[in-house]
């Protein structure tokens, strides 16, 4: 019995969240070693979700959609007017990923409402969290927020040019839902205080902290801001062969310096405040041909940092950087922002409960900053939110070779499960089920 749990975590069992976490990444389109691809709404997807919903089915759960497609599953002995804690991440992933980001966060809490059925636990699967099946991130959970209509969810398109709303239409997406007014909406199709407790999001840490300091786990007490943006070069299409080297507008060399520049800047930003990245993920020219000069070419830019004046001050750099290499090379530059969420701080009293849980099962857990986003960020303003990390092999992720050991993201399990049971007085046997924040 540990100070202040019940020993029932012990009956949360590493080999079923191994189990789940194997059987997940087994549904995905892209053979193993080419990494795993689960684009939203995509079939493998599908199968992922589908298996979900089995497990927690035949664990004596109930599950429904919400109107921005978030799959919301909690024990049927808890009804959906019960106020519980909330759990989850997604299943999405980027193109070539790995095993754990997002399917760890899900398939914790599965494995809470198997083993655990009497704690106040809702899981939560995000829609389109990664944003690269879409091109915007965490589009359930903003749908979810209502900080993206139907306006905006109809406006945003797959590579097969069908919005959010289209793709998402089979798996419960609702246009005509999401537009109702507060008064008329499903009180489930939007979040709410009233509703639950508060959210812990389990997720790899995809940095290399804890792997290198031999921590299997940490509170998450803040999430970085993250600015992106799409810039479009635009020169002159030309013979490659008859045209001279002197006098070209070459979009693809103005890029390439552009892409350079920005890694220089980004390392004195780095240098400002320590964390800040700034990455060019993506870079496509056009007509994109051996022999022909490229007109133009358009770079992604993904620029993050813990310190909001930092994103302010970074994002005005990116700006004047873009435009001097444009101008000192006779190309036009068009910068636009795709997206814009500010750092978010965590909540500190969950994150206090956390590490008081964790050192009622004799883990000292340490306290870190997310470089990475995720739906924890979206939920935070309206939910009390924290996350729990799990260390990650070599900082290593959005690649096939990510891994994390089982023992910790079980451990990870435990200490959400002894926290909600010691909230909630369900470890010292009381009746009340109502957790006490
Ligand atoms: O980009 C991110 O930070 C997350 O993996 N979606
Ligand atoms: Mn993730
Ligand atoms: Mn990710």
């Amino acid at each position: 019995m540990n100070s202040s749990g019940s020993d029932r975590t012990t009956i949360i069992s590493a080999e079923r969240i191994e189990a789940d976490i194997e059987a997940i990444a087994a549904l995905s389109e892209t053979p193993v070693e080419a990494g795993h691809n689960r684009p939203t709404f995509g079939a493998a997807w599908a199968r992922a979700r589908d298996y979900l919903v089995a497990q927690a089915t035949a664990a004596g759960c109930v599950h429904r959609t919400d109107a921005a497609g978030n799959i919301h599953i909690r024990h049927a002995s808890h009804p959906w007017t019960e106020r519980v804690w909330l759990s989850g991440s997604h299943i999405d992933s980027v193109p070539s990923g790995g095993k754990y980001d997002g399917v760890m966060g899900v398939v914790v809490p599965l494995e809470i409402l198997r083993s655990y059925p009497a704690l106040p636990l809702e899981l939560v699967v995000f829609a389109e969290e990664e944003g690269t099946t879409f091109g915007v991130g965490m589009l359930g959970s903003r749908g979810w927020a209502g900080e993206f209509g139907p306006d905006v969810l109809g406006a945003i398109r797959n590579a097969d040019g069908r919005s959010f709303l289209e793709a998402g239409a089979p798996f419960g997406v609702d246009a005509a839902k999401l537009a109702l007014p507060p008064g008329k909406r499903d009180p489930g199709d939007r979040i709410d205080r009233d509703s639950y407790v508060g959210l812990v999001e389990v997720h790899p840490e995809q940095g290399l902290s804890l792997w290198r300091l031999g921590c299997s786990v940490a509170a998450v007490d803040r999430i970085a801001g993250r600015r992106q943006y799409s810039v479009t070069l635009t020169g002159q299409e030309n013979h490659a062969g008859s045209t001279g080297m002197l006098g070209r507008r070459d979009a693809l060399a103005g890029a390439a310096e552009l892409v350079v520049e920005l890694e220089t800047l980004g390392l004195e930003l780095d240098g400002t405040v320590p964390g800040t990245v700034l990455t060019v993920g993506s870079l496509t020219a056009t007509p994109g041909a051996i022999n022909v000069i490229a007109g133009s070419t358009t770079l992604t830019i993904d620029f993050r940092s813990s310190d909001p004046d930092l994103l302010d001050r970074g994002s005005d750099r990116i700006r004047e950087t873009a435009t001097r290499v444009a101008y000192d090379r006779g190309l036009e530059c068009a910068i636009e922002a795709t997206e814009e969420i500010p750092p978010r701080p965590m909540s500190a009293d969950i994150c206090e409960r956390l590490t008081a849980a964790a050192a009622s099962l004799g883990v000292e857990m340490k306290t870190v900053t997310s470089g990475a986003l995720h739906d924890a960020a979206v939920v935070s303003p309206y939910l009390p939110t924290a996350m729990i990390f799990v260390a990650s092999r070599d900082g290593i992720s959005h690649n096939p070779d990510e891994f994390s050991r089982i023992e910790d993201v079980a451990l990870a399990a435990r200490i959400l499960a002894t926290m909600i049971e010691t909230e909630c007085g369900i470890a010292h046997g009381r009746q009340d089920r109502e957790p006490a924040v």
